[in-house]
Formats: structure tokens, C-alpha cells, sequence
């Protein structure tokens, strides 16, 4: 690492200069937003708001995402920044007036917030002045399909991170400080896997439960046993959930179903527990089945591993957010989150850091009425500049 950057003004040069564009761009891609992988007017949104700049530009990467190339004045390492561009499958709430004009999809994650403020990143390092510092190449990834598609690694399976030195990501974050930049060193987000379980037993008459072996009592009896996995065999101090967050059987009242399902998630921060919970799940199931008559069939998918920051990465993330937005405003966040996220596959691959930029205390993410001020936008480009900068001074 060379001589740490200057970043006075940089914020007011994204906002003079990249603000009114940032925040059109991001309004333009909330009321139209696309889900997973099918991400093509959003990518398009991009190469319009792109297309001028001096970029090597690579399309359908990952189906419908985009790696742009940005080339210093001179050679060195190179930085990669993602962000991601899929919305949510919900309702919009929020009453704004650039509120989603396709019923049922919504950007509720803020990925379009994430999306326009790499365009802004991108225009801003563009600038000759700022060009001109950097000493190597930045890579710019809009990503589709974080929410459940894992577009992350269908990037890295497509060789986008070859040659990459390190990797930054945004995420809007509700319940930090608006303007405020937090990261961690190590875990910080959960490995997020998914479980489905057939149960199944004997149906019969509501009448004669005798007759019968009733898949809703041993469903009843499974989810109950499964809020012990974690109350009682994993160490209190280690961070898991197990949530069963679907349960359906049965065509009426008065008949005993056949068969009953369940399904849920495992959220886990260590490679050991995570390999455990599958069979866990399984012999704890099975073991009540089969002392009630009946049997199971678990599907288990093991999703996002965990999101796993280089301290190295991390120490110079909150170093340099500290000089561009002062130094109480860059934390070292204390705990993880047990939520997920696909950047997870490209820290995999290359050391990096995914930082929380804050937004108050505003509806949550994945809800109906998630907004959250605009003016964090220009400040997520220039946070995102200054990484690039600082990564290759
Ligand atoms: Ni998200």
C-alpha cells in the first residue's frame, strides 16, 4: 500500500457533480424492478448511464449482469467493487411517487440504491484528476440474482474475479446511523441453507385416529423437537437459527392427512455446525417418526456460505470511510448478522470486505414500506471511489 489518499471534497465532487443522476438513476430502476437472474432493463438502465465512460464494458455476464473495466494510468493491482441489481417479489407500500410500477416486485433490499451508486462510483473515478491516482485497474460487477439465484457465484464460476486483488461490496442498512460505514473483521453474515421434510404417515377418518398414523401430530412434534437443536446441543455462545417458516398438511377437518410438510432455513457462522445440522435435523425427525409409526424424507440445500471479511480489507475499509466521513461515523461492527448475501461466493475468491452503509431507522429490509433518504447515495459513491483509490495508491 502506498502513501494513504487524500479524499477532502470527494464527497461534495460526487454530489456537485454525480448527485441529481445518482439518485434519478436509482429512482428509475425502483419503479421497475426485475427479479433474479432476469435482470435486463436494469442492466440496460446501467449501459445507458455508463456507456459514455472510457470502460471495457462485458455484458451477459451471469445471464444479465455487467463487468466494467476501468484501466489507471498506471499498471498495478486490481480492485473489484459489486454491486447487485434484484429486486423482491413484494407488494410495494412505500406511496412514493417513483414507487414500483410492476405489481408484486419491489426493491425492498435497496440493491437499487447499490446499483446506482456503482454507476456513480464508476463516473466519479472516471474523472481524469481522480484517474489519474489510480494506480491499476477497478472492476465494477453489477450483479443479478442475490436474493436466492446466487448470481455471485455464477460470476466467479464464469471467471469474472480472475486476476482481481480485492473485492468491496455496499449493503443499505436499516438501524445504523444514516451516513454511517460499518464493517467487521471475519464472519459477518451468516451461511443461510434450506430444508424441506415430507412426513409421512397413515391418513384416515378424524374419527379414528387408531386406524391411522397422523402425519399433523408428528409434524407438531417435529417442529417442537427442532427448537432444541439449537437451545440444547449447540454452544451458547455460537451464532445459529433453525426456523421453520412453512407448515402445511391436510385437505379438511375431519380427515387425518397422509402426509404432512414442513420447511425452513439453518443460519450459521462456523463450517463445522453447518455441516452437522443436516443429519441433525434428520435423525431427531426420523427417531419421533418412527416412534409414532411413520417415516420422513429430508431435502436439505446447503445455500450461501458464510460471509466471511479479510481483516486486511476490513482495516482499510474503515480506515478510509473514517477520513471520508469522520471517524465516529466508520464502526467496527460488534456482531454479525444472521442474514445472508451472495457476495459471500466472491470473498470466497478474493480477500475483501462488505460494509454496512447506514440508513436510521427506517422500515426494514424485505418489507413493503422500506425507503430510506437519498441523500446516502452520493456518500456510498464516494465511499465506494475512495476504496478504489486507497486499494490502488
Ligand atoms: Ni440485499
Amino acid at each position: 500500500m502506498g502513501v494513504a489518499q487524500k479524499f477532502e471534497g470527494l464527497i461534495e465532487d460526487v454530489r456537485e457533480n454525480f448527485g441529481d443522476d445518482i439518485i434519478a438513476l436509482r429512482r428509475r430502476i425502483h419503479e421497475e424492478p426485475e427479479l433474479g437472474f432476469d435482470t435486463e432493463k436494469t442492466a440496460q438502465k446501467v449501459l445507458d448511464a455508463i456507456g459514455d465512460l472510457p470502460l471495457e464494458i462485458q455484458t451477459s455476464v451471469a445471464q444479465n449482469g455487467i463487468v466494467a473495466t476501468l484501466h489507471g494510468t498506471e499498471s498495478g493491482p486490481t480492485v473489484g467493487l459489486r454491486a447487485d441489481m434484484d429486486a423482491l417479489p413484494i407488494h410495494e407500500e412505500t406511496g412514493l411517487p417513483f414507487a414500483s410500477k410492476i405489481d408484486g416486485k419491489m426493491h425492498a433490499c435497496g440493491h437499487d440504491a447499490h446499483t446506482s451508486m456503482l454507476v456513480g462510483a464508476a463516473r466519479t473515478l472516471c474523472q481524469e484528476h481522480l484517474r489519474e491516482r489510480l494506480r491499476g485497474t477497478v472492476r465494477f460487477y453489477f450483479q443479478p440474482a442475490e436474493e436466492g439465484g446466487g448470481g455471485g457465484r455464477v460470476m466467479v464460476e464464469e471467471g469474472a474475479l480472475e486476476g482481481v486483488d480485492s473485492v468491496f461490496a455496499l449493503h443499505l442498512w436499516p438501524g445504523l446511523e444514516l451516513g454511517k460505514a460499518a464493517t467487521k473483521p471475519g464472519p459477518a453474515m451468516a451461511a443461510a441453507d434450506a430444508f424441506e421434510m415430507e412426513i409421512r404417515g397413515r391418513g384416515g377418518h378424524g374419527a379414528m385416529p387408531h386406524l391411522t398414523t397422523d402425519a399433523v401430530a408428528m409434524a407438531a412434534q417435529i417442529v417442537t423437537a427442532l427448537q432444541t437443536i439449537v437451545s440444547r446441543e449447540v454452544d451458547p455462545v455460537e451464532p445459529a437459527v433453525l426456523t421453520v417458516g412453512q407448515i402445511g398438511a391436510g385437505t379438511a377437518f375431519n380427515i387425518i392427512p397422509e402426509v404432512a410438510r414442513i420447511a425452513g432455513t439453518v443460519r450459521t457462522m462456523s463450517g463445522d455446525l453447518r455441516e452437522r445440522m443436516p443429519r441433525r435435523i434428520e435423525d431427531l425427525a426420523r427417531g419421533i417418526t418412527r416412534g409414532m409409526g411413520g417415516d420422513i424424507e429430508l431435502d436439505y440445500t446447503f445455500s450461501y456460505p458464510v460471509t466471511r471479511n479479510d481483516p486486511e480489507a476490513v482495516s482499510l475499509a474503515l480506515d478510509v470511510a473514517g477520513r471520508l466521513f469522520g471517524e465516529e461515523a466508520a464502526v467496527e461492527a460488534e456482531h454479525p448478522s444472521m442474514a445472508a448475501e451472495d457476495f459471500a461466493f466472491m470473498l470466497e475468491e478474493v480477500p475483501g470486505a462488505y460494509i454496512w452503509l447506514g440508513v436510521g431507522d427506517v422500515s426494514g429490509l424485505h418489507t413493503p414500506k422500506f425507503a430510506f433518504d437519498e441523500s446516502v447515495l452520493p456518500r456510498g459513491s464516494a465511499l465506494l471511489a475512495a476504496l478504489a483509490l486507497e486499494s490502488l495508491a
